[in-house]
């Protein structure tokens, strides 16, 4: 059986004793003889468990005598009225973060919407209930409105000479909604997948909360190591590897051609789903990125993502996924009919109508500029710091390593008290592991709240930096 599975079985048995409140307050746990002997796991498992939990503030250990239960007081726990609920919530821990309202908005990885085509989106509505009067008295097919399909493999034919047609094509609500349907339609609790480390946080969330057995493939700024990965399909027979090649989120790194095309004949070798979630390829600055993975497949193995809510409009949640293998596809429709039964139409008919105007190419070009000039003000802010990142050509993130001995979790509270927030290291790592690196969006602050901002907040840092070194 398998180690991170068995480890969120025992963490999930303990928490759920806890919230249903079971297990109240001081409460002593199980030992870690008794539990790994009744749930038939090692001991190290349950210990594993218990310390995560403990970091989490829900049970405290004393010296000799074991683990007990924390009080509520110090808990994250929501719904204490209400224990069958409470005990089956789960926890998105970036909306966590997005949630307090704060002066300098560095861990929301979304475009300032001053710089979206607002104005002109509205001119679409208007033009949309003229030529389809009764749009708001329709149902999209599941599959997504015809005129929008045809018109973005159009797209995909033209730009990256992807030879797909509209039957290929799946509209969603977003790319959220895309990693959802595929984490539905093809993996079960302890089927194994792969994860880039670090990773989108909510594809995290998403793939752990069905007990997928997640394995990590490390992500650098030249890409991936080939033989790891090999080695790992090879071993785990992975389901599918989750990946965000094109200014990944939250590195920004770029995985290149020569790797992109020896990923696919793996994947074909392996028989591996390579889930390719393309959500900022088109936010480049000084050069075009490479082509996506999806060009080099020619039997079905990769499911292209492609979101267009972070450039256009994030309001109108439109995404589109793409595969070359009908089966694969019939799946991914049945969960999308489950879902939702098609995306709203309307929103769709907005967005082609936008989309295949030329105002969308020049809004692109200017939105390149000016998240270029955010991204270089926040360098060159951040170069008065000693700390470490590798320069993006693209994208809405600086993935940063801070001095080694600063966890960026515990942090983060303290940059919340200043009313600067951003995304610690943590919540993108799969296996969760404190961590010294931070993501830090330049897309959503105005510049000179990214000057002001980020000199704060390595104040800040320094302050606590030598506060720590003192201790
Ligand atoms: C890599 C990646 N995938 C998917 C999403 C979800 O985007 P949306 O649902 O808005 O398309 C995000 C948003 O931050 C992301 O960074």
């Amino acid at each position: 059986m398998n180690g991170d599975f068995l480890f969120k079985q025992v963490y999930d048995y303990v928490l759920n004793r806890i919230e249903l409140n079971e297990w109240k307050e001081d409460d002593k746990l199980p030992s870690i003889r008794n539990l790994a002997a009744d749930m038939k796991v090692h001991r190290l498992t349950v210990l594993k468990a218990y310390q995560l939990l403990k970091q989490e503030n829900r049970i405290y250990a004393k010296d000799k005598s074991g683990y007990f239960v924390q009080s509520s007081d110090n808990s994250k726990y929501d719904n204490q009225d209400i224990p069958m609920i409470s005990a089956y919530v789960q926890k998105n821990h970036l909306s966590e973060i997005h949630k307090v309202p704060v002066s300098y908005q560095f861990s929301q990885a979304l475009i300032d919407p001053n710089l979206l085509p607002n104005r002109y989106i509205s001119d679409y509505v208007k033009k949309v209930f003229d030529l389809y009067p009764k749009v708001l008295s329709t149902y999209s097919t599941v599959q997504g409105d015809e005129e929008l399909r045809q018109s973005l493999s159009g797209y995909f034919n033209r730009q990256y000479k992807m030879f797909t047609n509209p039957d290929h094509l799946l509209i969603t609500t977003g790319s959220q909604q895309a990693i959802h349907l595929i984490a539905q339609a093809f993996v079960k609790a302890r089927d194994t997948i792969l994860l880039e480390r670090p990773s989108y946080s909510s594809a995290i969330d998403m793939f752990r909360a069905i007990g997928a057995n997640i394995i990590t493939v490390d992500i650098h700024p030249y890409g991936y190591d080939l033989e790891q990965i090999e080695h790992l399909m090879k071993k785990h027979k992975p389901r599918l590897f989750y990946l965000n090649p094109t200014f990944h989120n939250p590195t920004g790194y770029t995985v290149p051609p020569a790797q992109r095309k020896q990923l696919v004949q793996l994947a074909e070798q392996y028989r591996c789903l390579l889930i390719e979630d393309d959500a900022y390829s088109d936010i480049y600055f000084d050069e075009e990125p490479p082509t996506p993975i999806y060009t080099y497949d020619t039997s079905g193995m990769v499911i292209y993502i492609k979101s267009f809510c972070k450039y256009i409009s994030p309001g109108l949640r439109i995404a589109v996924m793409m595969n070359g293998h009908e089966s694969v596809r019939k799946s991914l429709f049945t969960v999308k009919s489950l879902a939702d039964n098609g995306s709203p139409l309307l929103n769709q008919k907005i967005f082609l109508h936008y989309f295949s105007s030329s105002r969308l190419q020049q809004h692109v070009e200017k939105l390149r500029i000016a998240l270029q000039i955010r991204k270089e003000i926040m360098e060159k802010e951040l170069s008065a710091a000693n700390w470490q990142w590798t320069s993006p050509n693209g994208g809405l993130n600086l993935w940063v390593q801070l001095p080694d001995h600063l966890s960026t979790e515990d942090l983060l509270t303290k940059a919340i008290d200043q009313s600067i927030s951003f995304v610690p290291g943590q919540i993108c790592d799969p296996l969760k592991q404190p961590s010294s690196w931070l993501r830090l969006s330049y897309s959503f602050a105005n510049e000179e709240q990214i000057s002001k901002g980020i000199r704060k907040f390595i104040n800040l840092v320094q302050r606590d930096g030598s506060h720590a070194s003192e201790a």
